[in-house]
């Protein structure tokens, strides 16, 4: 540690600010004679953060040489403020001070920048490289909190995220506790204030914090991403695709995928991608390890296609439609198709000991004693009673229940591979838990450890925020009374829009105008494409024409896609459309998705979404008259919906009113878009709304204002 001396420093001041620190160091060696004992967190003494401190508070005291001081890691307070070596070699030249009266021989009637410091003179400045020496690989490590310095040494296998806070390590913890918000609240600032073992040096301070430059970015590290994605977070990142991308193929690409991070990116370098560790604990406390070169290597290796949707996808509509929600305000873009490869959970858990096979064949609790083997039964784990809980690097962790991780036709892979890639570093690089059918909360990324108990994840985003309530149990419900999500309901979403002049001109990827182009689809190759003859015959709308205006009544055509998705394996079985608010009702055309080579779909069962498109016509409507071409007030509008049924008859709920929940889980109820024609003032035809958007084709979640 060297610290500058100014440039310009009279002796008389190094004489006050050395004398100064000279009696705060007398009284420093006081207090830790005194010091009482420090709580842990159960609130029982930690003898060794005692004797540590005390050892640090000793080391600090005026009869340690300069070096020892830098040894121990610790500052003396000699070198707070303006100080350093030369100071240092003040402070040893004064030993005839008093040692017993305080302040007694130190004017404090001029400024010196020690004074500015009005901070717990009994306690010692660390200066921000000594806290840096203190990081996750030391003994000991240390973390800055506002401008405190902390040693967790001991909070750390009691800290309830386990030993993520060891991230902090070296630096500030404050940018991880405004991702982390659980931590302020004052029972925790109590807890760390027990491991407090002084203040970062004034030197180190910009307004009384460690300088912005100072302070490690968590984030620093995040990969790039594709300009195209919706962005609602920066750090971390969350940002949903943009619905071009999510309606076009039947695989969302990877650059497009949506992004839903809590955290930090972890760093995993790609030469040391194979060592990745993965640490499987079965009920009876054994552990197996593998590295993810292991698990390739050894296991045999499946494809599933599978959809990832966050259980906030739509939340932006409850809110619309119902009340307030807390979460990120997702639109329809938080949802991915992908093929997935990896090795099977189930058959990795069969390796690490777990009677996987005999499990398999139970269906209810007390089948484990009716249908085993006898001797069995005992040892049996039961997979309707137990969970297998994930953990990821960075610190996020859920679970989903044994039962599912087992089932030979649930599919769950430890995945390494997105749409024949390897993982990108956003969605897991280099090792993540797939769950078909369930809530993508529950695909843990970047994954580390596996453990198969009778209880749940204890992570919030097992208890606490991937939950739903009834509309009525307000903010503060009763969040164990609910059941963790796991399999998802069944949703729909438009994704774009085309309206008259937009159909007519061939501006619908899937209509041409060109007759002889039917086959060819900038849509999705698989696809059959429609031309604008056979679309408007089929439905009726005429190929020419625009729209005359204002004053008449004209039916227009419409063009919509969009895809539908039903959780736990239930495959789309309907998608219902409406252009009149709900009035009447047709059915859209369900597109096929893609198999593999030989036909055979990737999976055990429906795990992907199904897309649709639709074309119609859209009723008539009063155009708007002379006076209104400028505004909308809704009489021309009209409201297109989409709805989906799966193979269960589940379908969708009419309005989010009756779904309302203060986290705005699950916003499953029928995707409403309002569209409004509205009269150019140049005579030549109508424009579209939806919501602020204007235009004829409508590439944004739409609003309906209704
Ligand atoms: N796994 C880890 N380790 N960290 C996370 O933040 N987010 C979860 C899940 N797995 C998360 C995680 C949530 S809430 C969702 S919706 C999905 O990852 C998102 O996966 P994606 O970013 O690959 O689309």
């Amino acid at each position: 540690m060297a610290t500058p001396v100014p440039k310009r420093v009279s002796v008389e001041l190094i004489q006050r600010i050395a004398c100064r620190a000279y009696h705060q160091q007398t009284r420093l060696q006081w207090s830790a004679r005194t010091l009482p004992r420090a709580r842990s967190i159960h609130g029982t003494t930690s003898q060794r953060t005692r004797d540590r401190t005390e050892q640090q508070f000793r080391t600090a005291g005026p009869k340690s040489s300069g070096s020892k001081h830098r040894a121990s890691g610790t500052a003396p307070l000699g070198f707070m403020a303006a100080g350093g070596l030369l100071l240092s070699a003040f402070m040893v030249s004064f030993p005839t001070a008093k040692e017993d009266d305080g302040f007694s021989d130190c004017s404090t009637d001029t400024p010196t920048p020690a004074s500015s410091d009005d901070r717990d003179p009994t306690l010692p400045r660390f200066r921000l490289s000594d806290v840096k020496k203190h990081d996750s690989s030391s003994p000991n490590p240390w973390v800055v909190f506002e401008d405190r310095v902390y040693d967790i040494t001991d909070w750390i296998p009691a800290h309830p995220g386990g030993d993520v806070i060891l991230r902090a390590a070296g630096g500030s913890i404050d940018p991880y506790w405004k991702i982390f918000t659980i931590h302020n609240q004052p029972h925790v600032r109590e807890i760390l204030s027990q491991y407090l073992i002084g203040f970062v040096d004034a030197a180190d301070l910009v307004d009384g914090r460690p300088a912005a430059e100072d302070i490690e970015d968590p984030f620093e590290q995040d990969p790039l991403r594709d300009t195209r994605l919706v962005k609602h977070t920066a750090k971390p990142c969350n940002a949903e695709s943009p619905n071009t991308d999510l309606d076009r193929q039947f695989h969302t690409p990877n650059d497009v995928f949506y992004v839903r991070n809590h955290m930090w990116v972890p760093v995993v370098k790609e030469e040391e991608a194979d060592d990745h560790a993965l640490t499987v604990e079965l009920p009876d406390g054994e552990i197996k390890r593998y590295s993810l070169g292991e698990l390739k290597a050894r296991f045999k290796v499946h494809k599933v296609t599978a959809v990832l949707q966050c259980s906030g996808n739509r939340r932006s509509d409850m809110t619309r439609h119902a009340a307030k929600t807390n979460g990120l305000q997702w639109g329809v873009g938080a949802i991915g198709n992908a093929e997935w490869e990896g090795v099977r959970l189930a058959d990795v858990l069969a390796d690490a000991g777990l009677k996987v096979t005999s499990m398999a064949s139970l269906t209810r609790a007390d089948d484990a004693a009716r249908d085993l083997p006898a001797g069995d039964s005992e040892e049996l784990t039961n997979p309707n009673t137990h969970h297998v809980q994930f953990s990821g690097l960075e610190a996020y962790g859920s679970s989903i229940p044994l039962a599912k991780a087992i089932d030979p036709r649930g599919d769950v892979l430890l995945a390494f591979r997105m749409n024949g890639q390897p993982l990108p570093r956003d969605h897991g690089y280099p090792l993540r838990a797939l769950v078909p059918g369930h809530v993508a909360a529950r695909s843990v990324k970047w994954l580390t450890k596996i453990v198969v108990s009778d209880e749940e994840s204890p992570s919030q985003w097992q208890r606490r925020d991937y939950k739903a309530f009834g509309p009525n149990e307000g903010a503060n419900p009763d969040w164990d009374k609910a059941p963790a999500i796991q399999e998802m309901p069944i949703t729909s979403a438009i994704t774009s829009i085309w309206i008259g002049e937009c159909v007519r001109k061939g501006r619908v990827p899937w209509i041409s105008r060109d007759k002889d182009r039917g086959a060819a689809s900038r849509l999705d190759k698989q696809q059959g494409s429609l031309n604008l003859a056979d679309a408007g015959a089929r439905v009726g709308f005429t190929a020419t024409g625009p729209c005359p205006c204002p004053g008449e009544l004209r039916s227009e055509p419409i063009a919509l896609q969009g895809y539908a998705y039903s959780g736990g394996g239930r495959e789309i079985s309907r998608v219902d459309i409406s252009l009149d608010g709900g009035k009447n009702w047709d059915q859209a055309e369900l597109l096929q998705g893609q198999a593999d080579e030989d036909g055979h779909w990737k999976g055990n069962s429906n795990w992907s979404w199904k897309r649709w498109r639709y074309t119609g016509q859209l009723p008539n409507l009063p155009l708007p008259k002379e006076a209104e071409i400028s505004s909308n007030n809704g009489a021309h509008c009209t409201t297109v919906i989409v709805k989906a049924t799966d193979v269960s008859y589940n379908t969708q709920p009419e309005c989010h009113r009756s779904i309302y929940n203060v986290r705005g889980n699950l916003a499953n109820a029928w995707h409403q878009v309002r569209v409004c024609p509205k009269c150019t003032r140049t005579g030549n035809g109508v424009v579209w709304s939806t919501g602020q958007a204007y235009g004829c084709g409508f590439k944004k979640e739409s609003e309906n204002t209704a």
